[in-house]
């Protein structure tokens, strides 16, 4: 079965839903959820979907829609440099990454594990912790069988703003997205304090094998190697919908296999 090309996604913490703009129209949101009331509102009054009001504590992934894309622009209070930088620890607000992906593990055994995820977040992501935040939201979604990349995009490159925001962007392991991705940091999205969190993302404690760099037979050293901060370039997500579009693949139907 093919679905329809066109791709839906799930919007957490979607508050006033500018996420849902940002996406549209090559996206429909088919499911939004945040708990601020207020926000629900305004999301509602300009949104076809209803918003799901509540806390994404209460939220269930075996009740939601099949989606392309999982989004999460979760609450940045514990990463901004503005407040303590605590990161994501559980209990904390910036702590509801981990709900977000408990919600990911009941959609994908659910069998409808979302092919693209997307969080996003303040640049302080990258940078509380000594980088330890960041490392750890790289490791939870690489448990999951996703590959990851990451970029900082600055509102300041459209509109007279400065508003710089992290994204990390993942999809599975087995996609075939080599193409998509950049050799190396492409300036300016890949800013040095992302570079330096992407290489801290590549060394790995476990085995003494996997200090190298991660990418194809490449057997230098993570840290001395370029590529092993390689990172999935801005346009992956249309990119991956333009594969999808000439593979008629719909990853997230039948887990691994195209239908
Ligand atoms: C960084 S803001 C996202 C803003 C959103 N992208 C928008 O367009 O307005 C984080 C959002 O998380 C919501 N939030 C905080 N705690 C939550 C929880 N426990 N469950 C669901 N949403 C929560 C807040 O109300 C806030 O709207």
């Amino acid at each position: 079965m093919v679905r329809s090309l066109k791709w839906t996604a799930l919007d957490f913490f979607a508050g006033s839903g500018l996420v849902r703009l940002g996406l549209e129209p090559e996206f429909t949101t088919a499911w939004a959820n945040d708990k601020c009331p207020k926000k629900g509102a305004v999301y509602n009054s300009n949104a076809d979907t209803p918003l799901r009001l509540g806390s994404i504590e209460h939220v269930s992934g075996s009740e939601l829609p099949a989606a392309d894309l999982a989004w999460a622009s979760f609450p940045c209070q514990d990463l901004s440099l503005a407040g303590n930088l605590t990161g994501i620890r559980k209990g904390t607000r910036s702590g509801l990454f981990w709900q977000w992906m408990r919600v990911i593990d009941e959609l994908a055994a659910a069998g409808k594990k979302p092919p693209v995820l997307v969080a996003e977040n303040v640049v302080g992501f990258l940078v509380a912790g000594n980088g330890a935040h960041f490392k750890r939201a790289y490791a939870a979604l690489k448990d999951r069988d996703y590959i990851a990349g990451a970029l900082v995009v600055d509102a300041r490159h459209f509109l007279p703003q400065s508003r710089p925001r992290a994204f990390i962007i993942a999809v599975p392991r087995d996609l075939p997205i080599h193409e998509f991705a950049t050799d190396g940091p492409t300036p300016p999205f890949h800013s040095d304090p992302l570079v330096r969190a992407s290489r801290r993302c590549a060394v790995r404690r476990s085995s003494p094998r996997e200090r190298h760099c991660p990418y194809e037979n490449c057997r230098k050293g993570a840290n001395t190697c370029n590529r092993s901060s390689k990172v999935i370039a801005g346009a992956s997500i249309r990119r991956y919908a333009s594969w999808k579009r000439q593979s008629n693949c719909h990853y997230s139907m039948g887990g691994s296999a195209c239908v």
